[in-house]
């Protein structure tokens, strides 16, 4: 999986991708990240990216042409030879579709994602119209650009890759997977400040601690994410236990 990244702070996506989780990632060649400087693309001694807004207005807005030169660069270089195919661009904004695990599930099986980041207040709209496939939001905040949420996406994507994570499981039995919440997890000692572990994950069962795993995730998104329980599939003992739950017994 390819990442690259047009953004005026390249430093900031790469020293957040290459540490940790994605930092192995990247060195054992299961993601790359290419994060390009826009202001490499201006066409001044200044180095100017931004200008004032047509009409007035508080704050700044980058210009199109820098934009719309690195993302050629970036076709040229990385798509194919005559740089003709069209790269999906996702666009990091406040106005675009929330982030989901869904989404991410989708975007990661892409082989290339191009993330732009805009700083100031906004890009010029003639070159997102020109370059961006996606519009995506992180939620309803505002930001002072859009490298965190790149970070965000890039990150949730990165370990849906196969190899990035340990075992692949872990990938499949968390938070969101069938729109339950990951159950609690224990590890050493087998108490510790008077609290005991769970007898059940102790007893080896494999039968028992997979029923009282689904029930623990059940439980936690009744009480934490009600909202979340629409889509999943419950039983119908299950469904008893929420009810139970949402009137408080
Ligand atoms: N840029 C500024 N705020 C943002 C947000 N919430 N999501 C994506 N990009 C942004």
């Amino acid at each position: 999986m390819n990442f690259h990244v047009m953004t005026l702070f390249p430093e900031m996506i790469e020293n957040a991708m290459n540490v940790s989780i994605t930092g192995r990632a990247i060195k054992a060649g299961h993601i790359r990240v290419n994060a390009v400087n826009i202001r490499d693309y201006a066409n001044n001694k200044h180095s100017r990216v931004d200008d004032y807004p047509y009409g007035g207005g508080a704050g700044m807005v980058m210009q199109a042409e820098p934009v719309y030169q690195c993302y050629l660069d970036i076709r040229e270089k990385h798509f194919s030879e005559d740089g003709q195919e069209k790269p999906r661009v996702i666009y990091l904004s406040p106005q675009g579709r929330v982030f989901s695990q869904e989404m991410a599930q989708e975007y990661a099986k892409e082989e290339d994602l191009v993330f732009l980041c805009g700083h100031y207040e906004g890009i010029d709209e003639r070159v997102l119209e020109e370059i961006v496939t996606d519009y995506v939001s992180i939620g309803d905040y505002v930001l002072t650009g859009g490298e965190l949420p790149a970070l965000v996406m890039m990150d949730t994507i990165s370990r849906l890759v196969p190899g990035v994570l340990n075992n692949d499981v872990s990938a499949q039995t968390e938070s969101f997977s069938d729109n339950l919440l990951e159950y609690p997890q224990y590890t050493r000692p087998e108490e510790w400040n008077g609290k005991k572990v769970p007898p059940v994950l102790l007893s080896g069962n494999h039968k028992l601690l997979a029923e009282w795993y689904r029930k623990q995730s059940v439980i936690r998104t009744a009480l934490y994410r009600p909202d979340l329980l629409e889509k999943a599939e419950l039983s119908e003992e299950e469904r008893k236990l929420v009810q139970s739950i949402e009137s408080g017994d």
